[in-house]
């Protein structure tokens, strides 16, 4: 039974460590990735009041738009392309401090000035990217970086147990 989230004022890494226990206990006991998914942009939108905050799946060739929170959004993108594309591609985590000067980047809100985004690797594989957007320049930074890292692993993990499980 999920509970109002605890949120905290503090310094961004204090506003994390408070808010990545909760995420884990929203996580355990759930074997559903969209449920785990649609609670974790919700959890990390109410506490940072991003922009935009969702997820991504992997199907075949293409990125499809998965739960997210915030303004309507591009439903599909290419292996390769954008911010998202290629942080799949290069299986590795993008932080984009103005997002105009990044070649290719596919604007879904003309509010967005600045993004990361950081891919769910399990064994490997790329299962979709967690993408964070803001209205703001160069919101984003290695406290973001190790921070969602460590959020989409706990995603990838359960993602897998369920799995694995044959959930
Ligand atoms: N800007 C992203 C596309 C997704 S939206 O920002 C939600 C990109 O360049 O891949």
């Amino acid at each position: 039974m999920a509970e109002d989230l605890n949120l905290h004022q503090g310094s961004k890494k204090e506003q994390y460590e408070h808010l990545i226990p909760q995420i884990a206990g929203l996580l355990e006991g759930e074997t559903d990735l969209t449920a785990n998914l649609a609670n974790v942009c919700a959890a990390l939108h109410e506490q940072f009041r991003w922009l935009w905050v969702g997820f991504y799946l992997v199907k075949g060739e293409e990125l499809v738009l998965a739960p997210f929170q915030g303004p309507v959004a591009c439903t599909r993108i290419r292996k390769g392309r954008g911010v998202c594309g290629t942080a799949w591609q290069e299986q590795t985590t993008l932080i984009v401090p103005d997002v105009e000067q990044f070649p290719g980047h596919i604007s879904c809100s003309s509010r967005s000035r600045s993004e990361i985004v950081v891919p769910i690797i399990r064994h490997g594989e790329v299962l979709g990217v967690l993408d964070v957007d803001s209205e703001s320049l160069a919101t984003f930074d290695e406290t973001d970086r190790s921070c969602l890292e460590q959020i989409v692993n706990m995603i990838s993990f359960s993602h897998h147990h369920a799995r694995s499980k044959g959930l």
